[in-house]
């Protein structure tokens, strides 16, 4: 049964969904993070993703206090299918994380991820969570979980950044949550010049992907057989749209044949550009190493 986390983000999303223009993060929660779940085990999914490898690999290299015990912060670890692999690849390094909290707008998506990195805590370390939207403001969760006295490592890993709505100002509030000598490892997918749509739509073009970017507007009450679903590539963004066949009843509204609603969007980055969004949010850039491929990005920052 499809369904909203709250009902505050019920009245929310129906808001925005009036308007034409839902925030992806509600494609996360509620009923919407089981067919996430669904979606972020399925080959499309697993084809975009930039190896854990790199990520890590930047993560130690920074050397940052602390970093022998390690604290990690994972913001937006999705199902945590690739926290797994991200985790599983500090211990192979020989960087074990002895303490991680997992920070998420869904709390239904947090407990999917916390269950399934329940075997790192039969390995010594601690499993904690803290539902934080990143681009609503600043959040105590960070500090609250801190080590006493440690700087700890936040990550903001796959294409997490690209969905929000605005990367700066998001920066910004996890800047304004964090302390001096914090680290911050952002990966970001790139853009690539000369790219082809078809190409970079594959796998966007499944089943899985589809219910997943619909079912915020199946919880609000739209049907499925009522919307069409449209994937485009513009302005080095993926974007989603669905529209409605017929015209359909909204909480009391009528909303006409032909609405759009943007469901879907995922942007990728040019590296100047998200260099400079990272500096303007406050934070002082350590590294930024392509992962080999040249399809990701991996930024190193720390709280100055
Ligand atoms: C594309 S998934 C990435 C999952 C995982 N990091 C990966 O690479 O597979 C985006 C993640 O960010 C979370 N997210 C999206 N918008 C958010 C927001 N405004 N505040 C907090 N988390 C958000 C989602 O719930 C989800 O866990």
């Amino acid at each position: 049964m499809s369904h909203f986390e709250s009902d505050r983000h019920r009245r929310a999303a129906l808001a925005a969904i009036r308007v034409g223009r839902i925030p992806l993060k509600y494609a996360y929660a509620g009923s919407a993070a089981y067919t996430h779940d669904a979606y972020a085990r399925s080959g499309g999914y697993l084809s975009m993703l930039a190896s854990a490898r790199y990520e890590a690999e930047a993560l130690i290299a920074t050397r940052g206090p602390g970093v022998d015990r390690l604290a990690v912060a994972e913001i937006g670890p999705g199902n945590g299918g690739r926290s797994s692999a991200f985790l599983g690849r500090l211990t192979s390094l020989g960087h074990p994380c002895r303490r991680y909290l997992a920070l998420d707008f869904s709390a239904t998506l947090l407990a999917i991820a916390c269950a399934r990195l329940a075997r790192f805590a039969g390995a010594g370390m601690s499993v904690d969570s803290h539902v934080w939207d990143i681009e609503a403001g600043a959040s105590g969760g960070v500090e609250r979980w801190r080590p006493e006295r440690d700087a700890v490592i936040v990550c903001l890993l796959g294409h997490t950044l690209g969905n929000v709505e605005r990367p700066t100002a998001t920066l910004a509030n996890i800047r304004a949550s964090l302390r001096r000598g914090d680290v911050l490892v952002l990966s970001v997918v790139v853009a690539r010049p000369g790219e082809a749509a078809d190409e970079v739509l594959a796998p966007y073009r499944s089943r899985q992907f589809r219910d997943a970017a619909l079912e915020p507007l199946l919880a609000a009450g739209l049907s499925d057989a009522d919307l069409d679903f449209v994937v485009r590539w513009h302005d080095a963004t993926v974007t989603g749209e669905a529209v409605l066949r017929r015209p359909a009843a909204l909480d009391g509204a009528c909303l006409p044949a032909g609405h759009r609603v943007r469901c879907f969007q995922s942007r990728r980055f040019h590296h100047l550009d998200v260099i400079a969004a990272v500096r303007d949010a406050g934070w002082h850039i350590r590294d930024a190493a392509s992962a080999p491929g040249g399809n990701h990005l991996v930024i190193t920052a720390s709280g100055e």
